[in-house]
């Protein structure tokens, strides 16, 4: 605490701390009303560009965006097979599951690339489920359900996957959800976890690694420059990223916490550019306070004992 304004905005501001529901709560009306205005094709992530990844991207599928993105949430997808023991033909036998799928976008771009017996996406927001459920679901092959990440509704040992992208930085109580992988995973199942770190939720999930002993981690990869080149590229004028938000019909409440080109969307504050929203945040000492700084971008694989 440096001076007596400083901390009474801090006790303020503590006292404010919703509890886990509150924040789940807060959480999903944030996406629901993202959902409202987000156009069919749109991922929430940052993206990631690796060009060796990108060119085994196109040799699997040639032309797979055909000039309809940008490419790089789609890499940041890719990505979370990296590591995984199993071939093309070896997903025609297994059930995925992707935990906190947003509009499903990443996990329909995936079951076009790999095939799986069957893949369930799962999100907090209903109204990101609904538009999944209604323009991407087939069938019993690709389903998406509204739950929580720390209460799956699945049975034990249901699945040989679980998928989870830039989502676990927003749940209360990762370890629960670390919980809820193990027991739905079958023994020797995979979870692959690709997230954005604070240098609190870093030593946390260190703890987690070392503590559960349901998984042992099997490959890492640190792709934070990866990541920063995706933002840094999607914050250029006259990018992709920027020409799609520009065609947003986003009600004017959205503009206001976007930012100016939708910087705070497109994760601007990890490469250093300060929008307003994150101007005002830091000025109000709530930035720091419950988003930390971000340090890095990584994934993580690991397989169920
Ligand atoms: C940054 S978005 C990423 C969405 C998607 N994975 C993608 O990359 O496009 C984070 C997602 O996590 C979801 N989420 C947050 N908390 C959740 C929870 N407790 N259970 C399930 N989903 C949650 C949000 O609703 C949102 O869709």
């Amino acid at each position: 605490m440096t001076n007596g304004n400083a901390a009474t905005g801090l006790r303020d501001l503590n006292a404010g701390i919703p509890d886990a529901d509150q924040l789940k709560g807060a959480v999903s009306a944030v996406y629901d009303d993202v959902a409202s205005w987000s156009r069919t094709g749109d991922f929430w992530n940052w993206g990631m560009h690796c060009p060796d990844l990108l060119n085994e991207l196109n040799g699997l599928r040639p032309n797979f965006n055909a000039g309809v993105s940008d490419t790089f949430s789609e890499q940041l997808y890719f990505q979370t097979l990296r590591g995984l023991p199993h071939t093309k033909n070896d997903f025609r036998t297994l059930k995925v599951l992707e935990v906190g799928c947003g509009m499903g976008e990443g996990l329909n771009f995936l079951t076009r690339l790999v095939d799986p017996a069957r893949a369930v996406g799962l999100d907090i927001s209903k109204s990101a489920i609904d538009r999944a459920s209604a323009i991407l679901a087939r069938g019993d092959r690709l389903s998406y359900v509204e739950g929580d990440a720390e209460r799956l509704p699945f049975e034990d040992g249901e699945f040989d996957l679980v998928i989870n992208v830039e989502s676990s930085h927003n749940y209360p109580d990762v370890e629960r959800f670390f919980r809820e992988v193990a027991r739905v995973l079958k023994p020797g199942g995979h979870f692959s976890v690709i997230d954005v770190f604070d240098p609190r939720s870093s030593v946390r999930f260190g703890k987690l690694q070392q503590e559960i002993s349901d998984f042992e981690w099997i490959h890492e990869r640190d792709v934070t420059e990866n990541v920063k080149s995706s933002i840094r590229q999607r914050m250029a004028p006259g990018s992709f990223f920027r020409k799609e938000y520009a065609r947003k019909q986003m009600p004017l409440r959205a503009r206001i916490i976007g930012g100016l080109g939708g910087a705070h969307y497109a994760g601007a504050d990890f490469i250093g550019h300060k929008d307003a929203l994150s101007k005002v945040l830091e000025i109000a000492r709530i930035r720091t306070k419950f988003v930390g700084e971000y340090e890095s971008y990584r994934h993580h694989l690991a397989r169920r004992a």
